[in-house]
This record gives structure tokens, C-alpha cells and sequence, in this order.
């Protein structure tokens, strides 16, 4: 597992976490439908990705729809698995022309097939990218995705902080959240990332998903750049132990 210990004089790549909430309020305070606000959120995906890279973010992860987003109703979850769909295609040889590496986590088997077969197709185009590790989660819960974990973990050995984080990595590997950014107002995690955010810097917006801006994402790097991360120790003082995480069964 990667040690995060980073600060505001470090300039480590940086793994950013974005919970993209408000789509719904703002097709509604538009007169629009929810799902002409789901569309307007992919435009701020885009214009966050491509400035991700110029603010040393190396792995963006943004959650794009939750295991509870199921929840909603059809026709606005068909609306979304139509957008990814489309998304994925439209965007597969841009991000592939600017480097971008993008993969998807969270669970396959109960997406469409057409829905997993867009994700596979832009995975694929999109394999050799080393500009951005670009995340999106879909269908994505991590209590989910931290019970799929432990079980793994615990038939391959002890369970530690370690084998957790190897048995939570996916294709695009395992990283800490270091910066966890949720717009629309809302102040909570909705089940996203709980193990990675364990020492994430939170910073919320009250801006909607689909007005944000690579220079409101570079506010958000500015002000974490100016926190002190502490992970449990004082500033300046060198660790006198490091207490391991395991359990035995
Ligand atoms: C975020 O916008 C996108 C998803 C959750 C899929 P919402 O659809 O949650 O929008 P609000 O929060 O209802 O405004
Ligand atoms: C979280 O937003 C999921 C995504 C942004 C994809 P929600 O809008 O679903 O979360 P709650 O229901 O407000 O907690
Ligand atoms: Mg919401």
C-alpha cells in the first residue's frame, strides 16, 4: 500500500476523489428534466479531466452512479446507462489522443450488456494511457466493495491493512484517496471509497455537478495543498512506532 504521507511542500501526484452530486437539482432549477441534468454533468466530467493532469493529479476517481442509485426510478437509471453508453463512446478516442486511461470500478454483472460492453471497448482504447488514471465508479459501493474484499483476503492468508488494500485494488491498482471532493452542498461519503478515504482531506462546494470547473478543482488542490496531514502523528515529529493493522482469526 503507498504511504500518503504528502503536505503542502510535497508535490506527489495526488489521487482525487469526486462524489459528482447536484445533476437532478440543476436540470429541475432549469425547468429541465433530472436526466437533461445528467447530461449537463458530463460536460464538467470532461472539463475536470483534462485539467486534472496540469494540477498533479495523477488518478481521478469520480463516482458516476451508486449501488443505491438503483433505487431511482427506471426510467431515469435507463437514462443513465444510455448517457455511459454514449459517453463511452464519444470520449474513447479523445481520451485516448490525450493520454487518458480511463477504467471503471464497482460491480458488472447486473449492467446491461451493452453498458459493459461500451466500458470494455473504452478500457481497451484507452489501456496505454500514462497521462491520467481516470476512475469512474459505477454501480459502485464500497461496502460492497470492501465485503468482496475481505472474503478474498481472508482465503489468501492473514488479514492486514496490506492483503485488505491488494484484495481492494482493481485493474487500475490500489491508491489512497488523498483529496475527497463532493459538490451540490451535500456533506456526506453515500458509500463511496470508505477504506481508501480513510485520511482523505474532505472539501465541499456548494456548486452543482454540472457548473464545476477545472479552476474550481484547482481551488480544491490549493486548499489541500495548504492542510496539515497528520495521519495520527504531530507535525515535524518522526513516528516512534508503526502500529500494523491485522486481525487473527
Ligand atoms: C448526481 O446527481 C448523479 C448521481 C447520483 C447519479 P443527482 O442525480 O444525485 O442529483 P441531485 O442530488 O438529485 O440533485
Ligand atoms: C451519490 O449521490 C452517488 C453519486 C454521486 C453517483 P446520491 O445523490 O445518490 O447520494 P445521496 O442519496 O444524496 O446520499
Ligand atoms: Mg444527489
Amino acid at each position: 500500500m503507498q504511504s500518503n504521507l504528502q503536505g503542502k511542500t510535497s508535490p506527489t501526484p495526488l489521487h482525487v476523489g469526486i462524489i459528482m452530486d447536484g445533476n437532478g437539482r440543476w436540470g429541475e432549477r432549469r425547468g429541465l428534466t433530472r436526466t437533461e441534468g445528467h447530461h449537463a454533468g458530463v460536460d464538467a466530467v470532461r472539463r475536470v479531466m483534462m485539467a486534472a493532469p496540469g494540477l498533479n493529479i495523477d488518478t481521478l476517481t469520480m463516482f458516476a452512479f451508486s449501488s443505491d442509485n438503483w433505487k431511482r426510478p427506471k426510467p431515469e437509471v435507463d437514462g443513465m446507462m444510455k448517457l455511459i453508453e454514449h459517453y463511452m463512446a464519444m470520449e474513447a478516442q479523445p481520451f485516448a489522443d490525450a493520454g487518458v486511461r480511463l477504467t471503471v470500478i464497482g460491480r458488472r454483472d447486473r449492467l446491461p450488456r451493452s453498458t459493459v460492453a461500451a466500458i470494455e471497448k473504452i478500457e481497451a482504447i484507452t489501456a496505454s494511457g500514462t497521462m491520467l488514471n481516470a476512475r469512474l465508479a459505477i454501480d459502485y459501493s464500497g461496502r460492497h466493495a470492501l465485503l468482496a474484499a475481505a472474503a478474498r483476503a481472508f482465503w489468501n492468508g492473514p488479514v492486514t491493512a496490506d492483503s485488505l488494500s491488494q484484495a481492494l485494488a482493481t485493474g487500475s491498482g490500489y491508491r489512497d484517496i488523498d483529496l475527497l471532493i463532493r459538490t451540490s452542498g451535500e456533506q456526506r461519503l453515500s458509500d463511496f471509497l470508505l477504506w481508501e478515504s480513510a485520511y482523505a482531506e474532505l472539501w465541499f462546494t456548494r456548486t452543482l455537478w454540472p457548473d464545476f470547473t477545472g479552476e474550481e478543482l484547482a481551488d480544491a488542490v490549493q486548499a489541500f495543498r495548504n492542510r496539515n496531514r497528520r495521519f495520527g502523528g504531530l507535525p515535524g515529529v518522526a513516528p516512534s512506532a508503526a502500529p500494523q493493522l491485522q486481525v487473527t482469526t
